[in-house]
């Protein structure tokens, strides 16, 4: 199978209702999820830098959740002087909810301009806000398979500018144990992550899934380089999609992909990224080396 053939079950979007985004921000606060607490101390650190290597820009983050690491920059943009813009974009209406409230309260002087919604909604916008910079943190870029990323880029390269900057959150490979700690919490968060797609499809599609007979199952694929979570079916079932009226059989110990992070190389990284004419214009780490936050800039055609 080529690269661009990974099997997925479903768009990621999906795991993102508003229980799911509730328990992502759960995860974040687990001791064993170290990416965002990691990304977080970066984006403190050298939030001024990028400031300075950016100048004024609009600030456009994909996928922007909670936005609370997003503060550090807003504070640092706000600060510079000048007006800031920030444009949320996110499929989920109850976290970008929560982030406009935190965002009045802590950067009164930030315009917020959310959007709900997914994120090739919000590529047509890119000109609109230029000089500008879209945020894409938190290694979202991993939860895309291969194929999903190069149309990503693809699309973010003809939509962006030349001039305007990409500021690109990603986890890096690492010990396994690591690893593969994050996706397995000890309060069972990330468990329950998995498994509310199901009780959303139970909801939504009539699927009658019993969820006591699943089991969340993840765990690293060295030659993929990514971590792989899956519901594993402890026993047979029918799974009923009522809209199409159909079915579809699980047999007992059928494991059921959910959802993909993939784990990066830098240099993987800033050769890929080459192709689709962004320039790597500086890479902040932390002392592990656990995690990069990458100010990319579209270069001239
Ligand atoms: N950037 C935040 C949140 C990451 S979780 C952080 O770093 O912590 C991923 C976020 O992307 C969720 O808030 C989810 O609702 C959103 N999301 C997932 N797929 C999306 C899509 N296709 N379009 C827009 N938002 C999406
Ligand atoms: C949002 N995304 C980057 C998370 C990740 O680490 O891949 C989603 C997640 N799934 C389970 N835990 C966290």
């Amino acid at each position: 199978m080529g690269l661009t053939d990974t099997p997925r079950w479903l768009p990621c979007q999906y795991l993102y209702d508003a229980k799911g985004s509730a328990l992502f921000e759960e995860i974040t606060r687990q001791p064993e999820y170290y990416p965002t607490r990691t990304e977080a101390g970066i984006l403190e650190r050298h939030a001024a830098d990028i400031r300075d290597a950016t100048g004024p820009v609009s600030l456009i983050e994909l996928g922007s959740g909670s936005s609370v690491k997003t503060s550090h920059l807003l504070s640092a943009y706000a600060k510079a002087g000048g007006p800031v813009t920030y444009v949320p974009v996110d499929v989920s209406a109850a976290a970008l909810e929560r982030a406009r409230a935190r965002i009045g309260r802590l950067h009164p002087t930030v315009r917020v301009d959310g959007i709900v919604g997914r994120y090739d909604e919000a590529f047509p916008r890119f000109r609109r806000h230029s000089p500008a910079m879209v945020l894409f943190l938190g290694s979202t870029i991993g939860n895309f398979n291969h194929g999903e990323s190069v149309s990503f880029w693809q699309r973010v390269s003809r939509e962006l500018a030349p001039g305007d900057y990409f500021l690109l959150g990603a986890d890096l490979v690492k010990d396994v144990s690591v690893l593969e700690a994050a996706y397995n919490d000890a309060a069972g968060i990330t468990a329950a992550f998995t498994l509310n797609v199901f009780a959303r499809m139970n909801r939504e599609l009539g699927a009658g899934i019993d969820l006591d007979r699943l089991e969340h199952v993840a765990r690293y694929n060295e030659d993929w380089q990514r971590v792989e979570i899956f519901a594993r079916f402890n026993s047979k079932q029918t799974v009923r999609i009522e809209p199409l009226d159909s079915a579809v059989e699980i047999a007992a110990g059928e494991m059921v992909m959910v959802e993909i992070s993939r784990k990066f190389l830098l240099r993987d990284l800033t050769s890929h990224l080459a192709t689709f004419g962004f320039a790597v214009r500086q890479v902040y780490t932390d002392d592990r080396r656990w995690f990069g936050l990458l100010l990319l800039q579209k270069e001239e055609s």
